[in-house]
């Protein structure tokens, strides 16, 4: 067994609304290797974000325990995804070097260096409305990726993007993942599931089926496939 990145026994989230309790969560355990792909299946309200929001340290469970990489949760990014609209794409990708104390390096030199990595080179200039959906979502990646993370959390980053786009953003993360990087997934579509390699089914706050991917997608094989989008 490889090491163990995420660790959670019996995690369990409660909400309160007046004197009513919605039960998110109901005793959740699961270990994810370091190196892993895997995605969060299941229906609307069965907690998935409820549990992400757990794994990212946005909010605390009611009962239970939560190791990450064997020790205290506190030092993961908390950013939001959100771009600052009057930024330019560089300028947004090199914030957190800007805020986390003493960068090494050029702060400009590694943004222009994270947006490369996302095949956006050419609109370092451009102010997120001047970027396309799928666009503004690989300026965020950059930006969540520029601290060099060891674990990716994404909440539907293909929510509301089209087929090639979605693709596209898959291929970058199974590209980091096969760099090492830990990623775990949220999504309603079980043909993008299958680009992880274990699925994690949650029906009513329980973890209903943990599976391997048997047949696992390679987003760039089907990139090949799809018709090219005008953007870039
Ligand atoms: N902040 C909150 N306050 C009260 N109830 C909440 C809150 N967030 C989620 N819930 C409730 O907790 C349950 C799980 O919600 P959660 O958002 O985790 O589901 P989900 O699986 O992510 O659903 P979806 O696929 O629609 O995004 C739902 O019943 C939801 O209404
Ligand atoms: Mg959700």
């Amino acid at each position: 067994m490889g090491r163990v990145l995420i660790d959670t026994v019996g995690l369990v989230k409660d909400y309160y609304l007046g004197t009513h309790t919605v039960h998110a969560l109901r005793g959740v355990s699961l270990r994810v290797e370091a190196g892993e792909f895997v995605a969060v299946m299941g229906p609307s309200g069965s907690g998935k974000s409820t549990f992400m929001n757990l794994l990212g340290c946005l909010d605390r469970p009611t009962a239970g325990r939560y190791v990450l990489d064997g020790e205290d949760v506190s030092s993961l990014s908390r950013d939001a995804l959100a771009l600052l609209p009057r930024a330019s794409a560089l300028e947004n990708v090199a914030l957190p070097l800007l805020y986390g104390g003493a960068p090494r390096g050029d702060p400009h030199a590694r943004a222009r260096q994270g947006l490369a990595a996302v095949g956006l080179a050419p609109f370092e200039t451009h102010h997120p409305n001047q970027l396309s959906g799928g666009q503004q979502q690989r300026v965020a990646i950059a930006r969540a990726l520029i601290n060099e993370p060891s674990l990716i959390l994404a909440d539907e980053p293909t929510g509301n993007l089209d087929t090639r786009t979605s693709v596209e953003i898959l291929s970058l993360f199974q590209q980091l993942n096969r760099q090492g990087m830990t990623v775990v997934l949220v999504t309603h579509e079980p043909d993008i599931a299958e680009y992880a390699t274990r699925v994690l089914t949650f029906r009513d706050g329980r973890l209903l089926h943990d599976q391997p991917v048997t047949i696992r997608r390679d987003a760039q094989a089907v990139l090949a496939t799809l018709p090219r989008g005008d953007e870039s």
